[in-house]
């Protein structure tokens, strides 16, 4: 890898300044996923471990560049003591006197948190003096935050620049992961690409017909391409004005010898609630007054077919409406393909991005993945090829 990790530095005595990313659902004050917290834990205890003070830089919500009282990371101190089973030190500012004197105090062993990064308005400015003044509390700049790091921000950019900067454990699992996923991927590679809309995921669809054997198209996204190809989709969630568009991309796969496919059959329901009255259609034969809601299980048979013959998956979002069964269904047989694969040690699988790990954790197929991102648009503009800004500040 083109940068260092945490074993090329010296931090015995020394102040790290940790970028991390521990922007968690809070609902009522309590943390209702704890997963970004639980994954920073290995590097904070390599930082102890190495003798070194961990200063953990975060931020959550977005403030803009004021204090909102209830973005305050203050409240995410006992799910962070709970997950590191240490005190952690929490000081009201990210920079400045107060910040200062509680990293000076602080004793071998101890953890520091500081305030909500995005409280001062330079942090997305990406300032060059906030970056100066957090720079000043440190000897190391450690960068952990995988999930942060499609932002040019003060914290997760301008101070990697000022500082000897390195790669936390979790930043180097995202990054290992991905790069066996798209960068040198075992073949074929499958990508399942789900979600509503085409427009969202251009540059994502662009990037992976140039690197993916197949390219799986599923969720409302899918109903464009059917009409692209001149299917009548009836009811459903279609970008009409992007089937141009969709038609481009279907040609431009075939040209690289990367396979698009689309559901062979659909689920179409005349109500989007759970449990509505639904049947299974061929692709081209959704009713005029119905909305394709799931792929069918033809569809499906087809797609654990392209997994049987994979070494490596990359998924990005559900193959259906997910969030109300029955429409669950494809999404949960082929993710649950996806993990058996991987457990049994035939499949490499990568999965992340929004709604993509919900998904797959209600299938009770995340667990099995071969890994699962913390990032959600970090991850898809990565995989849309972009170079992320704090990714590269540190090489
Ligand atoms: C996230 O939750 O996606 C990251 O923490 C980045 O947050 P942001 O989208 O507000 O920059
Ligand atoms: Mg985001």
């Amino acid at each position: 890898m083109a940068w260092k990790t945490l074993d090329d530095m010296d931090l015995d005595g020394k102040r790290v300044l940790t970028r991390v990313d521990i922007n968690v659902p809070v609902e009522d004050g309590r943390v209702t996923d704890a997963t970004r917290i639980e994954r920073i834990v290995p590097t904070v205890q390599d930082i102890i471990g190495k003798g070194g003070v961990p200063v953990l830089l975060a931020h959550f919500g977005r403030p803009k560049g004021k204090v909102v009282t209830k973005m305050s990371l203050q409240q995410l101190v006992p799910a962070l003591e709970q997950a590191i089973g240490k005190d952690v030190i929490f000081v009201a500012d990210s920079r400045g006197p107060a910040a200062e004197a509680a990293i000076a105090a602080a004793q071998a062993g101890q953890v520091v948190l500081l305030e909500n990064t995005r409280f001062h308005a330079g942090e997305e400015k990406n300032d060059p003096e906030l970056a100066k003044e957090m720079a000043a509390l440190g000897d190391v700049y450690c960068n952990d935050a995988f999930s942060a790091a499609h932002r040019a921000h003060a914290s997760t950019e301008g101070l990697a620049k000022l500082l000897p900067a390195c790669a936390g454990r979790l930043m180097q699992a995202e990054l290992s992961a991905l790069e066996a996923a798209l960068g040198a991927p075992e073949r074929p590679v499958v990508a399942v690409v789900g979600g509503a809309k085409v427009s969202t995921k251009l540059d994502l669809l662009s990037n992976l017909i140039e690197k993916v054997d197949v390219l799986v198209i599923g969720g409302g996204m899918a109903n464009t391409f059917l009409a692209a190809k001149g299917i009548d989709v009836g009811k459903s969630l279609c970008e009409h004005d992007m089937t141009g568009t969709a038609k481009e991309i279907m040609e431009k796969a075939s040209g690289l010898n990367c396979e698009i496919l689309l559901p062979s059959d659909v689920v179409v329901a005349r109500e989007f609630k759970t449990g509505a009255d639904n049947e299974t259609v061929a692709n081209d034969a959704c009713p005029a007054d119905a909305m394709i809601l799931d792929a069918g299980p033809d569809a499906v048979a087809k797609i654990t077919a392209a997994l049987d013959n994979a070494e490596t998956l990359i998924w990005n979002g559900p193959l259906g409406a997910f969030e109300i069964a029955p429409f669950d269904t494809a999404t949960n047989a082929a993710a649950a393909h996806a993990a058996a694969l991987s457990r049994a040690g035939k499949l490499v699988s990568v999965a992340g991005g929004g709604d993509t790990v919900a998904a797959l954790n209600k299938a009770d197929a995340a667990k099995d993945f071969t890994y699962i991102s913390t990032a959600g648009g970090a991850f898809l503009e990565w995989m849309e090829g972009k170079v992320l800004p704090g990714v590269a500040a540190l090489g």
